[in-house]
């Protein structure tokens, strides 16, 4: 008994060292794995202030984090890895000397949700370079040398959430990123501080969702001001808006070599910004989108009464919509007055309150009174036009005081009518003559293309082709003046 339990010793010695030995051996394979110069630690790749000049061969294919960051690396070509990275999700190369990138390069890591190439020597992104990361939720490009956006760099990118620009050279603000919502439907934060920013396109931003606006940074740009620029950021301060609030002191412009606070271009005389009533004439309908900071929040709304407003029509006219707007059908003049929206979201509560106002009488009826907001309304797509007068008109200055066109052709009629309508019962009307005032006024309106979408705007049993020069002349020299004369003119806000 004795000796064959000694045998069964004997032979379980060299068996525990036979596993230790394994051991030793699975420790020194995956230490093999792990690339030189690298620290591993499970699917965490360490590979960070190394002086690489080269991405390290044969990464084990389970990475999910891969830390590349303060190397040396200049390019990341098509085959910096030789394998599909199937599971990384973030990929950190700032602060390199990154000037290059293949436009393959993404192709091997399709999972890749954050992505940081800050701190590089990036001067341009190629045309769909970043659209194979359709899983990308965070990029960073902050730090770079980047002069444009090419349009279509960001096609595609499903997922994007959040773009970091700033601290580049952008000159034109890329309108595209947020105007056409089906390229990047997620984004929410669009960083574009410090760059070389000098125009941009206010009514485009102004149409943006308040969500939108809260995560888009324009600050430390040297924008040239204008009045369109003042009544923009000031909006945006009135409704609080992240952008805008955290970096009030740094938003300035650029105006005779001076610098002005975007909310104060004193020397610029602009008229004071009023927020905007909603008004509707008697029996409309009319729908109020509850503007919030936050996407997906829970909203309700309440009448001037104190009243919640309900999802069907109840007493009144108004119901709210599926997607949290008010809707009125068939106004009544007791429907106006200030309406809030309480909306409820996971981070923060919003109240907003809307003022709407209603005309006793119809679109189609009398005209007597002269609303504030529908001047200031007219006076900003004035201002457009007068733009465009600036833009377009020099080339052609020539060619409209030859008077070669004495009407004004089909296209350009709605939407002239729109502009310089005169109402059918002004005494002014039919008075005027083919003089300068009128020539002028084809030729500004000749870049106003099917795009303008201001057709829908004007009323269409005023359409005159031909109205009188006086009041063209005004309207081209006096915003206020203007004003007026349009004053008649229904448009819808
Ligand atoms: C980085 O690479 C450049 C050229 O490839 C080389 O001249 C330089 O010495 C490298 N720097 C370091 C810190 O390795
Ligand atoms: C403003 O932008 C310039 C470059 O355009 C940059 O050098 C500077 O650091 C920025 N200032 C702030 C406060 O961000
Ligand atoms: C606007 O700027 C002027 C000086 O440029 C200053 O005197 C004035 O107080 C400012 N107003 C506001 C409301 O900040
Ligand atoms: C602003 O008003 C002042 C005085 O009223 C005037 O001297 C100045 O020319 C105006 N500036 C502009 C840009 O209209
Ligand atoms: C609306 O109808 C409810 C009952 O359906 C009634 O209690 C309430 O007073 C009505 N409100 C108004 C403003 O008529
Ligand atoms: C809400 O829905 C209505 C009707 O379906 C639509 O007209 C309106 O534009 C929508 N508002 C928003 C903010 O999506
Ligand atoms: C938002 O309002 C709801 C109910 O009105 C409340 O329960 C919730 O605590 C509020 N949330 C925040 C973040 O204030
Ligand atoms: C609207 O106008 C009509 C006459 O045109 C008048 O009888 C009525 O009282 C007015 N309603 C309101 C609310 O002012």
């Amino acid at each position: 008994m004795q000796h064959q339990s000694g045998c069964r010793g004997i032979w379980l010695l060299p068996l525990s060292l036979f596993l230790s030995s394994l051991g030793v051996a699975r420790t020194g394979r995956s230490l093999l794995s792990c690339p030189t110069g690298c620290l591993c630690a499970s699917n965490i790749l360490s590979c960070t202030k190394r002086g690489l000049s080269n991405v390290p061969q044969s990464l084990p294919r389970y990475t999910a984090f891969l830390d590349l960051s303060h190397n040396n690396l200049t390019h990341l070509r098509a085959q910096w890895t030789t394998i599909h990275l199937i599971h990384l999700q973030s990929l950190f190369l700032s602060h390199n000397h990154l000037h290059f990138i293949s436009t393959e390069a993404f192709t091997p890591v399709p999972g890749l949700r954050y992505l940081d190439l800050s701190s590089n020597h990036l001067k341009t992104l190629d045309e769909s370079l970043f659209s194979e990361l359709k899983n990308l939720e965070v990029l960073l490009l902050y730090s770079n040398q980047i002069v444009e956006v090419d349009r279509s760099a960001f096609d595609d990118m499903v997922n994007l959430q959040k773009l970091y620009l700033s601290q580049n050279q952008i000159a034109r603000f890329p309108v595209e990123l947020v105007k056409d919502r089906s390229k990047l439907p997620s984004l929410t934060l669009l960083d574009l501080s410090s760059n070389k920013l000098k125009l941009l396109p206010t009514a485009d931003l102004q149409d943006l969702p308040a969500w939108m606006k809260n995560g888009l940074y324009l600050h430390n740009n040297s924008l040239s001001c204008d009045c369109e620029i003042q009544k923009l950021f000031t909006h945006w301060q009135y409704r609080q808006l992240s952008s805008v609030t955290d970096f009030q002191e740094d938003l300035y412009c650029m105006y005779s070599k001076k610098m002005y606070s975007v909310f104060n271009i004193t020397t610029l005389n602009c008229s004071e910004f009023k927020e905007c009533a909603f008004e509707a004439y008697l029996g409309e309908s009319l729908i109020i989108s509850c503007d919030t900071k936050q996407q997906g929040m829970t909203k309700e709304w309440v009448t001037p009464n104190n009243e919640k407003v309900l999802n069907e029509v109840g007493n009144g006219t108004v119901k709210v919509l599926q997607n949290g707007s008010l809707q009125f059908e068939h106004i009544r003049v007791e429907d106006q007055g200030l309406y809030t929206c309480y909306a409820v979201g996971e981070a923060f509560n919003e109240t907003l309150s809307v003022e709407v106002k209603v005309h006793n009488f119809t679109r189609h009826g009398p005209h007597d009174t002269l609303n504030t907001a529908y001047t200031t309304l007219v006076g900003c797509i004035l201002s457009v036009v007068l733009v465009l007068i600036y833009l377009y008109l020099t080339p052609c200055r020539c060619w409209c005081r030859a008077g070669e066109r004495p009407t004004s052709h089909q296209g350009d009629s709605l939407s002239s009518s729109m502009l310089s309508t005169t109402p059918n019962h002004d005494p002014m009307a039919g008075g005027g003559g083919k003089d300068s005032g009128f020539d002028r006024r084809v030729a500004f309106l000749e870049p106003t293309g099917p795009g303008q979408g201001q057709n829908g705007k004007l009323k269409p049993g005023n359409t005159l082709p031909v109205p009188e020069g006086a009041k063209g002349q005004r309207k081209m020299s006096d915003p206020e003046s203007v004003s007026s004369v349009f004053s008649d003119t229904p448009i819808v806000v």
